[in-house]
């Protein structure tokens, strides 16, 4: 079941992630009875009802682990050349040589030294997609007081939304803690594929859909925008358009360049994913398969673009 959070006026400022201890003197097996020092997701402000997750969060440090799986996580080796670390005697969990295939660790607690190096997993990273609602702000606080995007979250961990869409703009939004990942996603030369269903004030003719398509000039500021598909949909007066950049108000600006007003304005699709099974204001976390296609995306666009 996605997750439905009534949005409240205000959100409490969001608590930081606790990370745990490293270092711990005595290397114990998972078989051990070790608290770890877990955090659950998806918390809930006091003063909202807590939303029950629909996917699990890609998440490290809430259960212990494989030692071939933590060092790959870690970047030191891939899980088969970690086990060969293992059996090789290159590895260390809280200053004890461990050689068996299948140890477990504690990703936070346990402190890891494969060659001589420090294993580390990043702290837990977020991933969210909300099917944001109209009337909402793109921000996590707002002076005005308005209902913001975090209202509809409310978790404890401190996210912020990839980019934004405009207050009545509803539709796919993703937010993130993964301060790396969000700023590849909204960078221009990564070209993140947007697609928009934009309802107009009249219908489109055709020589405007192919102005609109061919890249054009916007009236007020003389930016150029790319290429993009576009097309007309039932009576005239819905277009379907699909963008890789990410300007200020972009597709409301392409459409009053061309004399057409944007009534309403759904995003359906964020670099694919979409929020198909969501209603307004309902979230998910992402599947891992999704973050992974993500990251895929902008090192693959990097690579082809730098
Ligand atoms: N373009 C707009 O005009 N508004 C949005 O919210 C997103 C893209």
């Amino acid at each position: 079941m996605p997750n439905q959070t009534k949005p409240k006026p205000k959100r409490n400022p969001s608590s930081k992630q606790g990370e745990g201890k490293l270092a711990h003197r005595v290397a114990k097996n998972s078989n051990s009875n070790r608290k770890t020092a877990q955090k659950p997701i998806g918390r809930a402000t006091p003063k909202v009802a807590p939303p029950k997750p629909s996917a699990k969060a890609e998440t490290v440090g809430s259960s212990h682990m494989r030692l071939n799986k933590f060092l790959a996580s870690a970047g030191i080796a891939s899980r088969r050349k970690a086990d060969e670390m293992i059996q090789n005697g290159e590895v260390e969990v809280n200053g004890k040589l461990v050689t068996e295939l299948g140890f477990k660790v504690d990703p936070i607690n346990d402190k890891v030294v494969a060659a001589g190096r420090i294993a580390k997993i990043d702290r837990r990273k977020i991933y969210i997609l909300l099917n944001k609602p109209k009337d909402a702000i793109s921000t996590s606080s707002d002076e005005l007081d308005r209902r913001t995007v975090m209202d509809f979250i409310g978790i404890d961990d401190r996210v912020y939304t990839v980019g934004r869409l405009d207050r009545n703009t509803t539709g796919a939004l993703l937010l993130t803690n993964d301060g790396d990942l969000a700023h590849r996603l909204m960078h221009p030369s990564f070209g993140v594929n947007k697609e928009y269903l934009a309802e107009l004030d009249k219908k489109m003719i055709r020589a405007d859909l192919q102005k609109l398509k061919s890249g054009m000039r916007l009236s007020d500021t003389g930016e150029k925008v790319s290429e993009c598909e576009a097309e007309i949909l039932g009576d005239g007066t819905s277009v379907w358009l699909k963008i890789h950049e990410g300007k200020n108000r972009q597709v409301h600006r392409m459409f009053w360049t061309l004399g057409y007003d944007v009534k309403k304005l759904d995003r359906i699709s964020y670099a694919g994913i979409t929020p198909k099974g969501l209603r307004r204001g309902e979230w998910r976390h992402l599947l891992p398969k999704e973050v992974d296609r993500l990251r895929k995306l902008v090192e693959r666009a990097g690579e082809t673009k730098t």
